[in-house]
């Protein structure tokens, strides 16, 4: 057995911030306690933070389908240096995880190069069955991913962000009728619906060349999302199914999300920091690197996110840490791909928005415990308590740290925070009690386990 004694650190426990021991057997917290009570190996924190590690519930990374985007090393890489200790990977890898085995086989080859742990989504697709559904939740999905309006290449396996299904080997997105049809097998299996929520319709009714910003927030306007949340909303509603919504990026979004709650439907959000720390002003610095559906939008959205960040409506801060290659992303405004990498800002980023919201501790709930209960592993992750994992981030308050390209462990360097300074660094990060992070240097070893919702019996 190892024993640790974690001493001299403020501990941010589920009852709030206060000076602590914490003691960690074989990779398990068993005790909180006060100062000088525990006994172990000491492992001397003094001065320091400890938070409970991340868990980014949105990234993608490319692992398997383009390994010059990214993979699960240097995804999970970043994640580490970002005291993100659990990722939960989105399913539009190529093969797409629209079966038991796409998610098996993607399963192994995480374990191979993971240096946390790791979920899986599982993809609904136009044509997705109910057996399906219950196959890939017995393989351990974590919940269901549906991108509405984004068409899925038969031959290719491969979500993609077309419209026009004219090509013959595009099958249909899935649509509400495809939610409505899923929704009694969902709602059995008792896992969260996922949506990217921009409804189709509108896209398509809005599309246009891009030569300006303006040009992308006119073709993806804030009417998308709004009309996508009421109406999967209203299909979960009557299902009662756990609705959770990706990345909310306006405040008409917001209101349509805080609308379907006060009727009922059993919804969380996810907003991400680019839509929390980046407006339309931010295009002229930083290019396409702040390409990314849905848009970073204007600042009265920024401002309505993060009042509902403070009013607890949402409930999670996830990256969608989605990694292009520089040339990709070289290209102009129409042709870049969006999306951009953030796993490894995540924790910093969500502190200083804390700190400016007067309470730098509401970060671990936004990255931690939220997170943790949308993925189905409020029993042991999220927490520093006894009997949960000793997934645990170390925070200097007084060292700061500014987001520098050269830092980034992702293949992808240059992300829509670049350049913010943050008034907090991350000294060292253990996954279940194993140092994976220290000082600027990453341990070699992948040390990664896939984790699963609790309660859903394995096949
Ligand atoms: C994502 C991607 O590249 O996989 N891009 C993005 O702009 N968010 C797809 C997605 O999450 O919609
Ligand atoms: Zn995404």
């Amino acid at each position: 057995m190892t024993e640790l004694l974690f001493r001299g650190a403020t501990v941010y426990t589920p009852d709030g911030p206060g000076e602590f021991d914490v003691t960690v057997s074989d990779g398990v917290i068993t005790s909180v306690g006060p100062r000088g009570s525990g006994r172990g190996k000491a492992v001397d924190v003094s001065g320091n933070w400890l938070l409970p590690g991340g868990i980014d519930v949105h990234v993608h990374s490319r692992d398997p389908g383009f390994p010059d985007k990214e993979d699960f090393g240097t995804l999970t890489a970043a994640a580490a240096a970002g005291g993100v200790t659990t990722v939960v990977d989105m399913p539009n890898t190529v093969p797409a995880v629209d079966s038991a085995g796409a998610l098996e086989s993607k399963a192994a080859l995480a374990r191979s190069r993971s240096r946390v742990d790791f979920g899986l989504w599982a993809l609904i697709r136009s044509t997705s069955t109910a057996e399906q559904l219950v196959e890939l939740a017995s393989a351990g999905a974590v919940g269901f991913k549906a991108y509405l309006g984004y068409s899925f290449s038969v031959s290719r396996k491969q979500v993609l962000h077309a419209l026009d299904a004219s090509d013959p080997d595009l099958e249909a997105p899935p649509d509400y009728g495809t939610l409505t049809r899923l929704a009694p097998a969902i709602a059995e299996l008792g896992l969260p619906l996922v949506i990217h929520a921009e409804d189709p319709g509108i896209l398509h009714a809005f599309r246009r060349p891009f030569e300006t910003y303006e040009d992308v927030l006119e073709a993806r306007p804030a009417e998308a999302e709004s009309v996508a949340i009421s109406a999967t909303a209203s299909v979960a509603r009557q299902h009662d199914i756990h609705l959770h919504i990706a990345h909310v990026s306006s405040a008409l979004g917001l209101q349509a999300a805080e609308e379907a709650i006060a009727a009922g439907t059993r919804l969380t959000l996810e907003t991400c920091p680019q839509y929390l720390w980046r407006t339309e002003a931010d295009f002229a610095r930083l290019g396409t690197a702040m390409k990314m559906n849905p848009p970073v939008r204007r600042a009265s959205d920024q401002q309505a996110l993060r009042d509902a960040l403070r009013r607890e409506v949402i409930s999670v801060v996830a990256t969608d840490h989605a990694p292009h290659t520089d040339d990709e992303k070289a290209q102009d405004l129409e042709h870049a791909p969006p999306g951009t990498p953030g796993v490894q800002t995540l924790y910093l980023s969500c502190l200083e928005l804390a700190r400016h919201m007067g309470d730098p501790w509401l970060a671990a709930r936004w990255v931690s415990e939220g997170p943790a209960a949308l993925a189905g592993l409020s029993e042991s992750k999220g927490r520093i308590a006894p009997g949960y994992d000793a997934d645990l981030v170390v925070v200097d308050p007084k060292q700061s740290t500014t987001f520098n390209p050269k830092a980034m462990r992702s293949r992808q360097k240059h992300g829509a925070l670049q350049g913010l300074k943050v008034s907090f660094a991350i000294t060292s990060v253990y996954l279940r009690g194993v140092p994976i992070y220290a000082n600027g240097r990453l341990s070699t070893r992948s040390t990664g386990r896939m984790v699963r919702p609790a309660g859903i019996p394995i096949a």
